[in-house]
């Protein structure tokens, strides 16, 4: 199989081939993934939500993104598997950042990075891709900054936030990011950050004129419960399924169904 690099991606770009892309944090569900087809893998810090139960992506640790990552990893052959580097882990200064992002590549074996933000961590930015560590960038909605926000509602409405957006994008482009996450801004800025750099633009609530989609598995699966932005189309029910085989199962064992003879040596 031909493996997915950043070089691939920017070839999609050019040829205008959209690029697919979804979160995974175990071996199982990686595996699944990438057997389907998929071009990237997204070691999201929405793992601190989906995996631990944290209501913010925050408290999620470095150990822990590499626990996740060294899973995901082992199930790969084909996709580009990229971690989001966590919250505390690269704002600080830029030697902190090419550690936590060097950590990340030696011990789980990804392909590349992510981290949230623009000219704010250009030079954490800098440094990690001066090291040959690949850096997706994430702009518009941040979840790592919420608490300065205060809410998940759609980003750069207003104008100056939006020129600021497309001033952050352009020096992502020029720092040597690979390719840029957008997440929930106006359809119509997200089409012009991707007209206006050349790297490949990834959207999540962010409209149909980017490069590819990203979305959390557990939402698109229909695993996660409650949680319905109107950027999210969800491809299965797998709670439903998941908890009619549970209750099946349930109600096997109390009525001694399961299990039978042939289930037993
Ligand atoms: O952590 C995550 O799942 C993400 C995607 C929503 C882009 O950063
Ligand atoms: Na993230």
């Amino acid at each position: 199989i031909k493996r997915i690099t950043t070089h691939v991606l920017q070839e999609m770009k050019t040829r205008g081939e959209k690029i697919s892309m979804l979160t995974a944090y175990d071996f199982s569900m990686a595996g699944i993934l990438d057997g389907a087809g998929l071009d990237i893998i997204l070691v999201g810090d929405s793992a601190s939500n989906v995996m631990a139960g944290h209501e913010t992506t925050l408290p999620i640790t470095l150990d822990q993104m590499i626990y996740h990552a060294s899973s995901v990893v082992r199930a790969v052959k084909r996709a580009l598997v990229v971690v989001d580097i966590p919250f505390g882990s690269y704002q600080g200064n830029s030697s902190e950042a090419l550690r936590s992002a060097i950590r990340i590549m030696k011990e789980s074996g990804a392909h590349a990075v992510k981290v949230e933000g623009g000219a704010e961590i250009k030079e954490s930015v800098v440094r990690i891709l001066s090291a040959g560590v690949p850096v997706m960038g994430h702009l518009g909605l941040t979840p790592q900054s919420i608490y300065k926000f205060g809410t998940y509602t759609v980003r750069a409405k207003e104008e100056e936030e939006a020129a600021k957006l497309i001033a952050d994008a352009k020096v992502l482009e020029e720092c040597g990011c690979f390719a840029i996450t957008l997440e929930k801004i106006p359809a119509q800025l997200a089409k012009k950050v991707a007209e206006t750099v050349s790297i490949p633009v990834i959207g999540i609530g962010a409209g149909p004129h980017v490069d590819g989609q990203v979305l959390v598995v557990h939402d698109m699966l229909g695993i996660t419960q409650e949680f319905k932005p109107r950027f999210l189309r969800q491809y299965a029910d797998l709670r439903g399924i998941m908890t009619e085989a549970v209750e099946g199962y349930i109600k096997d064992v109390k009525s001694n169904d399961f299990p039978n003879e042939k289930e037993s040596y």
